[in-house]
């Protein structure tokens, strides 16, 4: 009896502990806005003692979705309840909210943050204002930092800040690697997921107002009124967290879906389809953004299959677009299938020809490099080019060649690489940032958007950590000034821990993710090695692919005499389309920098560098070393283990061992196969690959990505 009893105890006991440890396990749903009890309890007690109330005096409209958060917020934070009232309580401190549309030193969307008395005022012209100063308040408190005396202001650098999602009406994700589509079209409109708004939350913590719901490659489809309807309801959610939706279009919409037998844009019932078109649209989604348009690129239809221009086919959207304030962002990836060319300079030679022909509600979207996400590029030529015509940045968050969901890859460096690149157009310090925020050329529309990584993974982007690239986007286009390892700093605190040496020790490992993975993948500026069409793993040997600037051999040119693509005067003259100040930095071999050097430089295997390696040693050299710092990163992970969340911890443990893996895989492959081209012996002093080239073929077959 007594045994039952206790018995019946251990298993009550057990029970309870198991449901607080489940309460308390991290799934990574939360992102950064975790909002957990602030475990020291003295600065607990000196933030709750300055924030009892949350005054909103006019009940500002649209201000309702920054009350709900911060009295949420602090809920978890302060553990209290936070009173909502209308005037600010005398003798109390507490936050007012401010709405002020003549106030001065702000942008539209800016806010301030003043102490004012012991009670902290958010400013903003807009609700939207509102909104982002309360997240600033929240972020501040989420990192520790002091609120008293507080006294800011910030406007963001970039108007439009963009997610893109790449998602298909039939639910998959193109590059998607957390799952399935967020939108859950089957069920819309009817149906509303609260994630919509969980998700709607953390873009605006973070300054993000604009989202293109589908794929660049789109469906006629999400023209229907079917689609429209849907797109309509997923604006009705996000519209109080003042993010707008746009969508992507097909050019060949009219022929698709309009009964027309031609798209042409300079046809007359083509243009009335999109007036009518846009004006039903708009008449669902009133403050609906505008389209994004891929156009006669990679089998996209587009105005070139009228003998049109771009600058036609973007103008005549433009037009539908204009008395709506809608805008047309046109992209400019196009490139064609030569064998002799450059693929390089496709983009410039289509676009710079059409400067100052766009409409004035068109902005050219361009991918940060010239060919396509590489791990690492240099800044296309277009940045800086086009003078009259303004051009937005697309960054890709989603991982499609940076290792996909199980390498662990912080990006900001890579943005920040790209957007401090000095352009020269306009003497030294014209940026990329500079040109982007207008202030190079005085340019009408502002715009910087990420390829979103998130998914129907809980954790949304699949690898954990990859959720600090969805933020890093949105931090680094409200303020290109920042760094990345102040973006790591906050990111880490608000998502993992706050325990100074940890965060300190994870920072240093987002710090050199990129780095590393540059190293064992395409050192020295080496790109374009992956698999053929799913674009994971090594392929150096790919010679033969539907199109010539799809192979790898195409961009590595290897062969027993050299290495590299040259794109100086003697080779493509790729480097003719910079500014004479950036193309010094890349033109001269000897002075070139060594990430950049196979971009534009084809070299001979002895050829000796500044590292005092040959490019065969320092490729070897490069390929072991990144795949041995996978293996350090790893250890330091284990270190941080006590003071990360026993799940995430043990997902990024158990990614880590699969990153090793194809670290290694890519290490042998490239390193194998650069040495039957070279026809070199791997230097001794580095431990000779287990299989041969011929074995490690076969291993994307293993992997299952083909
Ligand atoms: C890459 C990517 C495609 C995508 C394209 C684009 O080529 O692999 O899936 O459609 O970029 O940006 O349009």
């Amino acid at each position: 009896m007594i045994l039952m009893r206790f018995m019946k105890l251990l298993f009550v006991l057990l029970f309870l502990v198991f449901q607080a440890a489940a309460a308390r396990a991290e799934d990574g749903y939360r992102l950064w806005l975790r909002y957990d009890l602030i475990s020291n309890a003295a600065q607990r007690a000196s933030y709750a003692g300055k924030l009892n109330f949350i005054a909103n005096e006019y009940e500002y409209p649209g201000t309702a979705a920054a009350e709900e958060e911060v009295v949420r917020a602090l809920k978890g934070l302060l553990g209290k309840e936070v009173k909502r009232v209308k005037k600010a309580e005398q003798g109390k401190k507490g936050i007012v909210f401010r709405l002020n549309a003549q106030e001065e030193g702000i942008s539209e969307e800016g806010f301030k943050l003043n102490d004012q008395g012991g009670n902290i005022l958010i400013t903003g012209k807009t609700a939207a204002g509102v909104l982002y100063g309360s997240f600033e308040l929240l972020r501040k408190i989420q990192t520790g930092q002091k609120i008293e005396g507080i006294t800011m202001a910030s406007s963001p650098k970039i108007a439009l800040r963009l997610l893109n999602h790449w998602d298909n009406h039939n639910g998959t994700i193109e590059r998607g690697y957390a799952g399935q589509s967020l939108w859950k079209w089957y069920e819309l409109p009817e149906r509303i997921d609260t994630r919509y708004i969980d998700y709607a939350r953390a873009n605006a913590s973070i300054g993000i107002n604009g989202t293109v719901v589908n794929n660049v490659n789109a469906s006629a489809r999400f023209l229907t009124g079917e689609y429209i309807g849907k797109v309509k309801a997923l604006a009705d959610v996000f519209r109080p967290y003042g993010i707008k939706v746009y969508m992507s279009v097909n050019f060949a919409s009219p022929r698709l879906i309009g009964g027309l037998k031609t798209a042409d844009p300079l046809d007359e019932q083509v243009r009335t389809f999109w007036k009518n078109k846009v004006k039903e649209i708009y008449t669902e989604i009133p403050d609906f953004g505008g389209f994004l348009v891929k156009a006669n690129s990679e089998g996209e239809p587009g105005p070139m299959d009228y003998n049109r221009t771009h600058a036609d086919g973007a103008n005549m959207l433009a037009e539908a677009l204009k008395p709506y304030k809608g805008i047309v962002m046109w992209r400019s990836f196009v490139y064609a299938a030569d064998p002799k060319g450059d693929r390089f300079k496709a983009a410039y030679n289509e676009f710079k020809p059409f400067d100052g022909q766009f409409a004035e509600n068109v902005i050219i979207q361009v991918k940060n490099g010239p060919i396509d996400f590489m791990p690492r590029e240099p800044i296309s030529p277009l940045f800086g080019a086009l003078e009259k015509t303004p051009v937005s940045m697309e960054f890709q968050l989603t991982q499609e060649y940076l290792g996909w969901a199980t390498h662990w890859v912080f990006e900001a460096p890579l943005f920040k690489e790209c957007l401090d690149t000095d352009t020269h157009v306009k003497g030294k310090g014209s940026t990329v940032s500079k040109v982007l925020d207008g202030s190079v050329y005085p340019y009408r529309l502002t715009s910087m958007v990420g390829v979103a990584n998130t998914g129907s993974d809980r954790n949304w982007t699949g690898h954990p950590m990859a959720q600090a690239n969805w933020y890093a986007l949105g931090r680094l286009a409200w303020d290109h000034g920042i760094t990345s390892s102040e973006i790591a700093d906050e990111w880490v605190r608000m998502s993992l821990t706050s325990n100074t040496p940890a965060v300190e020790s994870v920072k240093k490992l987002m710090l050199q993710s990129r780095e590393v993975y540059v190293k064992y993948t395409s050192p020295m500026g080496l790109h374009h090695l992956m698999g053929e069409g799913h674009h994971f793993g090594p392929e150096p040997w790919l010679v033969k692919a539907p199109r010539p600037d799809w192979t790898a051999l195409y961009y590595h040119r290897a062969d027993s005499s050299g290495i590299g693509f040259d794109r100086t005067k003697g080779g493509s003259d790729a480097l003719g389309q910079y500014a004479e100040g950036l193309r010094k930095v890349y033109e001269d071999p000897e002075k070139c920098p060594l990430p950049f050097l196979m971009w534009f430089h084809h070299l001979s295997w002895d050829h000796r560098l500044s590292s005092g390696r040959t490019v065969w040693e320092e490729i070897v050299n490069s390929y072991y070393t990144g795949a041995e710092e996978v293996l350090k990163m790893e250890e330091a992970w284990q270190k941080v283990k006590t003071d990360i969340d026993p799940e995430v911890h043990a997902n990024v443990a158990a990614r880590f061992r699969t990153q090793y893996k194809e670290a290694v895989w890519w290490r042998d492959a490239c390193v194998l196969y650069f040495a039957q081209q070279s026809r070199k012996e791997i230097p001794s002093g580095y431990p000779l690959p287990t299989r041969t080239l011929e074995e490690v073929k076969k291993l994307v077959e293993v992997y299952h990505v083909r």
